[in-house]
């Protein structure tokens, strides 16, 4: 990486050394990529999503490729937030940043996974994922109603002090409404966007290629979605950005930052390359040099029309 580029940005108050951090649910704890990569190296990770007790998810086959990307259907298989606290935090490299990612099926249980987490040593911020059914309301994901994920907000925001960013869901008619929803519950940032709800059919056996027929389409096939949903969040508000959505190279982050995002988050590419965010952090540097960029904040909301 060029020493010349000032790399360091910041996301909702929160100091990151590079602007790159790993996506919730493709680098489960961090540890299980100890060994591939220093962990220190990254700007953060988002740990996989926590619910009040531990989760096993859906039985396998629970992910299948599709072109530019997959489908999976984990169904937030999880250790659960005591555990997480206790097991996994300790263990973390000292200094990184640590994102923990917040999940339920209800409002309050949500809230009090929240308040579970608020506090313990070692999280920077809470990422709530509003990507998750609701129970109460018959299966609607909370992101995709904006009276459930304002509900879901003021809850969130009722039970803890951390910094709280809001997971968009991109199965929404207008994300510019779910963004202002957050920002009026006072969420401190959005991270967006979630897997693309999507299907894949085995036409050998005429049957759907996941068990649970639906899942979530992630990897470069939902990044022109993705950055077309970080352009219009832009507009609509004024709260940090992390940019999610089949990030796969430097050029891609730049992308990501020119249309408002102060930082991104590398998921499905993390399965080809567990290195993949350190080599697109590298990237990030070349392009920085190339272009005369001396901080890689310059590049937040620069796009030019
Ligand atoms: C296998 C898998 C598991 C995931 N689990 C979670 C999760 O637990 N919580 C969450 O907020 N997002 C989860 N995601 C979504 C990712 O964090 C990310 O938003 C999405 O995959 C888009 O980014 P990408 O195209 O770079 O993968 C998961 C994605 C994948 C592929």
């Amino acid at each position: 990486m060029s020493a010349a580029v000032d790399f360091s940005t910041d996301l909702c108050g929160v100091a990151l050394r590079n602007p790159i951090l790993l996506a919730s649910g493709t680098c489960g704890y961090g540890t299980e990529l100890e060994g591939f990569i220093n962990l220190n190296e990254l700007g953060g990770i988002v740990c996989k999503s926590l619910t009040l007790e531990p989760r096993s998810g859906n039985p396998p086959p629970r992910i299948t490729e599709v072109p530019a990307g997959m489908i999976n259907a984990i169904s937030l298989e999880n250790v659960g937030v005591e555990a997480f606290i206790k097991e996994k935090l300790p263990v973390l490299p000292k200094g990184l940043p640590v994102f923990a990612s917040a999940f339920e099926t209800e409002i309050d249980r949500y809230a009090e996974v929240c308040a579970r987490l608020d506090g313990a040593p070692g999280v920077a911020a809470i990422e709530l994922n509003a990507s998750c059914p609701h129970v109460k309301s018959g299966g609607i994901e909370f992101g995709q109603d904006p009276q459930v994920l304002a509900a879901l907000v003021r809850a969130c925001r009722a039970a803890t002090d951390a910094k709280l960013l809001v997971k968009l869901s991109p199965n929404v008619t207008s994300i510019a409404e779910m963004a202002r929803v957050c920002e009026g519950e006072g969420a401190d940032g959005l991270s967006l966007i979630n897997a693309v709800q999507a299907m894949a059919v085995n036409v050998e056996t005429r049957r759907p290629a996941l068990p649970n027929v639906l899942g979530g389409l992630s990897g470069p096939a939902i990044r022109p979605i993705a950055l077309r949903m970080v352009y219009q969040v832009r507009q609509a508000v004024d709260l940090p950005i992390c940019g999610i959505g089949g990030i796969a190279t430097g050029e891609d982050t730049v992308a990501f930052m020119l249309c408002g995002a102060s930082a991104v988050q590398v998921g499905t590419m993390t399965y080809t390359n567990p290195e993949a965010g350190l080599v697109i952090r590298d990237q990030l540097a070349a392009y920085c040099a190339r272009h005369g960029v001396a901080a890689v904040r310059e590049l937040i909301g620069a796009l030019e029309k």
